[in-house]
């Protein structure tokens, strides 16, 4: 069987799927595939392991429908066409969970450095500008008691409300698709409506999946509705917020300061204003990037395969659908 591999995953991936028996060809070049290799590629496949952030939309389905199964190299699946996935019975799965720790420490991180000034006080020194002290200047804000807005409780949700109830007795809310009972119990988590969750949030932590119903959800209204001492941060997709719309409520002091680990576009061009903003603080989508989690991450997208190709159910299947 032939399985294609996107980018270098961890051996503890790629050693599952040569131990299986598999015929590998891992792609090690270093800019995104295009389109049309990617299509080039998969139709001489049985499986993908899809690692980046590949299209795998309705024409790559119909094009690709030979393949058994595809196995993503993440926990977001928003570059997949899963109704194309469906017409074509072909099982997709992702890596959930192992992931919640490393991405939710990446949103404390940010929320931290945000509320110190902490990326743009570094730039100081390399500057050359860490000379007068000024008591006045350059002052932040503390999250100690302040109240915590979770939007999208899952499992790295969970993880970001944990650690704020633990480290600053943060008061949590949250706004989901549904209540998360599990998470009302064990943190006394409280469900808020989106409005509610835009007005009271001292800090706001994006979690949720990036669809059709929250691409953009966080813009200029949304922005306008929250307090102008807040911090929003997003590990989750750059497309749930509007870039121009957060730049605009930075610049006009709509809200007071923004984390991102995922921006829209990725990669973000170097002379984006929102770099060079004291409150705000960016990193290039790292989330994930632990040994450890991309580890068992790699192991998890091998072992999505190795069902796959035996015919099993995928142990993370995203479109239960198709076994039906
Ligand atoms: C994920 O797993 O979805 C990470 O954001 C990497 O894309």
């Amino acid at each position: 069987m032939n399985v294609f591999v996107t980018r270098k995953i961890p051996d503890a991936g790629l050693e599952l799927l040569k131990q299986a028996g598999y015929i590998l060809t891992v792609y090690t070049g270093k800019v995104n595939l295009s389109r049309q290799e990617l299509i080039d590629t998969c139709k001489t496949q049985d499986a993908l392991l899809s690692a980046g952030p590949n299209l795998l939309d309705a024409n790559f389905f119909e094009e690709c429908n030979n393949l058994k199964v595809i196995s993503l190299h993440s926990a977001g699946f928003d570059r997949v066409d899963i109704k194309a996935a469906n017409k074509f019975k072909i099982p997709v799965s992702n890596t959930p969970d192992v992931l919640s720790k490393a991405t939710s420490d990446v949103a404390f991180l940010l929320m931290i450095a945000v509320s110190r000034k902490a990326f743009y006080m570094y730039k100081t020194i390399l500057d050359g500008k860490w000379d007068f002290f000024d008591p006045t200047a350059d002052l932040g804000i503390e999250i100690h008691n302040k109240i915590l807005g979770i939007f999208g409780l899952g499992k790295i949700g969970f993880e970001m409300a944990q650690k704020c109830k633990a480290a600053y007795n943060m008061k949590i809310i949250y706004n989901n698709r549904k209540p998360n009972e599990t998470a009302e119990k064990e943190l006394d988590v409280q469900y808020v409506s989106f409005d509610e969750l835009l007005q009271q949030s001292d800090v706001l932590s994006v979690h949720a999946n990036l669809s059709g119903q929250t691409r953009g959800l966080f813009n200029k209204e949304a922005f306008s509705r929250m307090k102008p001492t807040s911090i929003f941060i997003n590990t989750a997709r750059g497309g749930l917020h509007n870039e121009a719309d957060l730049l605009h409520a930075l610049q006009n002091k709509i809200i007071w300061g923004a984390g991102l680990d995922v921006t829209n576009p990725e990669p973000m061009v170097k002379d984006n204003p929102l770099l060079f903003m004291p409150n705000v603080c960016v990193l290039p989508h790292i989330g994930s990037a632990t040994e450890e989690t991309r580890n068992a991450m790699a192991a998890l997208a091998a072992k999505n395969i190795i069902a796959g190709l035996r015919g099993e159910r995928l142990p993370n299947i995203i479109n239960p659908e198709v076994y039906q």
